[in-house]
């Protein structure tokens, strides 16, 4: 398991999980400024506002990408997606992406994460089940249209 990285500026603590990361590279696109990959330390949260990056980090499809606003409350660990509808959505040769409140349970009925979103795999190449770690670009996955 790779650590959790945290990334401070005012009024906003950044958080990665590079376990979760998709390499979707919407963060990248959406705020260069902050998410740059060719620098060593890769998010700079003080190179923009705390809400264009808080707004950038809610379109990360896996989670991997978190903040806490400065004064922001805990969230609560009975209302992890809040009362956001739960939705489950095909990605294009890759993940469903689940975003909303929910649990994910291991076989033994465990909990996996209840974070409100999550990318899970459907090609079945991941070496991080059920989450999908990108390798649907390696094996070539193709997803199939049933309509
Ligand atoms: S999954 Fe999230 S952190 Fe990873 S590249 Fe995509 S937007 Fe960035
Ligand atoms: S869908 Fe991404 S690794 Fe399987």
């Amino acid at each position: 398991m790779k650590k959790l990285q945290t990334y401070t500026a005012p009024g906003i603590t950044v958080t990665f999980d590079p376990n979760l990361c998709i390499h979707s590279a919407v963060c990248l696109s959406s705020l260069p400024a902050v998410f740059d990959v060719r620098r060593r330390r890769w998010v700079r949260p003080e190179a923009a506002a705390a809400t264009a990056v808080a707004a950038a980090i809610d379109k990360c499809p896996s989670g991997a990408l978190k903040y806490r606003l400065e004064g922001q409350a805990e969230p609560s660990a009975e209302e992890p997606g809040g009362d956001l509808e739960t939705t489950i959505q095909a990605s294009t040769n890759g993940p469903l992406l689940v975003q909303g409140s929910f649990k994910l349970l291991d076989e033994a009925g465990r909990e996996i994460t209840s974070e409100g979103r999550a990318a899970l795999c459907r090609c079945g190449a991941t070496a991080r089940q059920p989450f999908c770690d990108g390798s649907h670009r390696r094996v070539g996955f193709m997803s199939k249209r049933y309509s």
